[in-house]
């Protein structure tokens, strides 16, 4: 989703870039190897974690996690956007980025900044013309001056208002459509995106408009229409009323991670300027690393409900990697029926503020939640929950913290520190993984581990990241049909890799860069594949894939034997289910 360049010039791009050059010219390398190594620009250390990888084209710490690309790099270092990254790179190299239109770049997206920025005001102009608009926002305990910092707007009714004002040629039309102000109907005709809804607009750190989120204001569906992932406004990277917080505070003491624009919105109203809220999406680790850049006190105000802990909890695997002496995180829980924005209008700032400052340390909500999927009445429920917590403190940097974590721990199963870390470090007993919320694994980087477990699909996809040549040959065909995480971003690493045999592993990391999976590939392309003599990457690849393919068949069958019981068998499925027990196919 890179707008308007061409994928390929980007994937041309990132292969030929040289990350070690691009990387050298701001921090100070030493090779090490096939490697070079360097304290991590991106957090404090005193000795090297920071690797630049030339042959895979990209960069990883292993203190704080942070990785990328030449692009990535230039975005988070020098803040440049993927866009400005993009010219920035493309010009060291001596090389013009092809456009569909003749306008040169960056006057066009200066056109795309100023035009989201004339559409907020207009929308602004359009609240106070509209009583109902401002009765809502009134209703809901926000002033005049409130609503004027956010540049809090309404966009009135109609198919066409921002259409027919800002859309008047073909390339006013056209800009209107790349910020996702405007939608595409099939038949080539436009309509507007945001009717009869309160505008939010979302601002960067240098407070230009690059989206909104608009609320419906009676109980419509959906309650909050947002801006797409444009060239301007990546969801995973930007925090709303992060500009505001920073306009409004000198220093910014502490920051607080809400779940609504109206929370940031309400707690604004109520003096507090340091609300910040992700937009519908889990916290990031892109997201902490910029909240850790501007105050080490981070605290998360969730709903107390499932959906609020469970945000609360990918926080807290996010901000493992970034944990450190000196920095705060802390959890707070709204009592049933709250958010941020409720309770603040119901007992007031200093009650809120209160409630912060109670909060649970980021120890304390681990190994309570931890303890809660466990009986802590037995022996056998406490080592559970030390093999629970290992994968989580292993991804803490050494350090301080670390071992006041594990000092907590020991104490909540009731080990010695000494021996809880001797069985984090060997890894304890190899017990099967356990889930997590169903969700987050406590599995092994193993080599080959057995089927059925997602390791095997992460296994894959970071021989494929490695080692994309590994892939030119295999038959995803034998991944049709398999049911399990990661396997369809699996089958698209290896499809695009095949379609583009020259992609290297840097070009697949920017290809799913705006991606909700790309977070995770960075990661898995950091998994040092072994490189001895006898590893040979596409054997093990196809070794992985006849893995998958035996246990999704497994499963199918299971399924089918299932169904057989309960309801019957269709006729169609009875022939699958002979086909499928005949015997292995390959
Ligand atoms: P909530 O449903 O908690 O809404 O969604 P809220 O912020 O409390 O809204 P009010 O108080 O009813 O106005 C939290 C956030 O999730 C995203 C928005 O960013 C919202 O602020 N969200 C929610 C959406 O993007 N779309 C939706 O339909 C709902
Ligand atoms: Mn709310």
């Amino acid at each position: 989703m890179s707008g308007l360049i061409p994928q390929d010039f980007i994937d041309d791009l990132i292969a030929r870039a040289d990350i070690v050059e691009v990387v050298g010219r701001r921090v100070q390398l030493k090779k090490a190897g096939r490697e070079f190594k360097a304290c991590c620009p991106f957090h404090d250390e005193k000795t090297p974690s920071f690797t630049v990888s030339p042959g895979k084209g990209f960069y990883h710490c292993f203190g704080c996690g942070a990785h990328g690309t030449a692009i990535g790099f230039l975005m988070e270092y020098d803040h440049m956007s993927f866009v400005e990254a993009i010219e920035n790179l493309a010009s060291s190299m001596g090389v013009e980025v092809p456009r569909s239109e003749s306008d040169k770049p960056a006057r066009r997206y200066d056109e795309l900044f100023s035009l989201m920025d004339t559409v907020a005001r207009h929308w602004q102009s359009c609240l106070k013309e509209t009583p109902a608009a401002v009765d809502y926002l009134k209703d809901r305990g926000i002033d005049g001056s409130t609503a004027k910092r956010f540049s809090i707007g309404y966009a009135p009714d109609g198919w066409s208002n921002v259409l027919d004002k800002f859309g008047r040629s073909a390339e006013a039309t056209e800009r209107l459509l790349a910020t996702g102000l405007i939608i595409r109907k099939d038949n080539g005709k436009h309509y507007d995106r945001f009717r009869d809804r309160i505008m939010f607009p979302i601002r960067d750190a240098r407070g230009r408009t690059i989206g909104f989120g608009g609320r419906v204001m009676g109980d419509g569906e959906p309650k909050y229409l947002n801006s797409p992932e444009t060239v301007l406004f990546h969801k995973g990277r930007e925090l709303y009323g992060l500009y505001e917080a920073r306009q409004a505070l000198r220093h910014i003491e502490q920051l607080v991670v809400v779940e609504g624009y109206m929370d940031v919105v309400a707690l604004a109203r109520h003096g507090i300027d340091f609300g910040v809220a992700t937009l519908g999406t889990a916290t990031t680790s892109e997201q902490l690393n910029r909240l850790f850049r501007l105050t080490e006190n981070v605290c998360f105000a969730f709903d107390g409900d499932r959906a609020g802990r469970q945000a609360a909890w990918r926080a807290l695997e996010n901000a493992l990697p970034q944990i450190r002496e000196g920095r705060q995180v802390r959890f707070v829980f709204l009592p049933e029926g709250h958010d941020p924005d409720s309770y603040v209008n119901e007992h007031g700032a200093d009650t809120f503020v209160q409630l912060l400052e109670n909060g649970s340390a980021l120890s304390e909500f681990l190994i309570e939640e931890l303890a809660s999927q466990v009986d802590m009445q037995t022996v056998d429920g406490r080592a559970r929950l030390a093999e629970l917590a290992r994968p989580l403190v292993s991804r803490i940097p050494a350090g301080v913290y670390r071992e006041l974590l594990m000092e907590s721990l020991a104490e909540a199963v009731g080990l010695s520190a000494a021996k809880l870390q001797k069985m984090v470090a060997t890894g304890g007993k190899d017990t099967a993984p356990h889930t997590h919320h169903g969700k987050a694994r406590a599995g092994r980087q193993r080599h080959s581990s057995g089927a059925g477990k997602p390791s095997v699909v992460r296994h894959a996809i970071s021989i494929v990241l490695n080692h994309p040549e590994a892939a030119h040959k295999l038959d995803v065909g034998k991944l049709a049909g398999i049911n399990r995480p990661g396997a369809d971003l699996l089958q698209a690493l290896i499809e695009t890799v095949q379609n583009e045999p020259n992609i290297t592993t840097a070009g697949l990391l920017e290809r799913w860069r705006h991606d909700e999976q790309g977070r995770h590939l960075g990661k898995l392309a950091a998994i040092e594949v072994p490189v001895d003599e006898d590893f040979d990457p596409a054997l093990e690849l196809d070794e992985c894939l006849a893995q998958l393919a035996q246990a999704g068949r497994k499963e199918r069958i299971d399924f089918l034997i299932e169904k057989q019981r309960v309801t019957g068998l269709t006729d169609d499925e009875k022939s699958e289910l002979r086909a499928l027990t005949s015997g292995p196919r390959e």
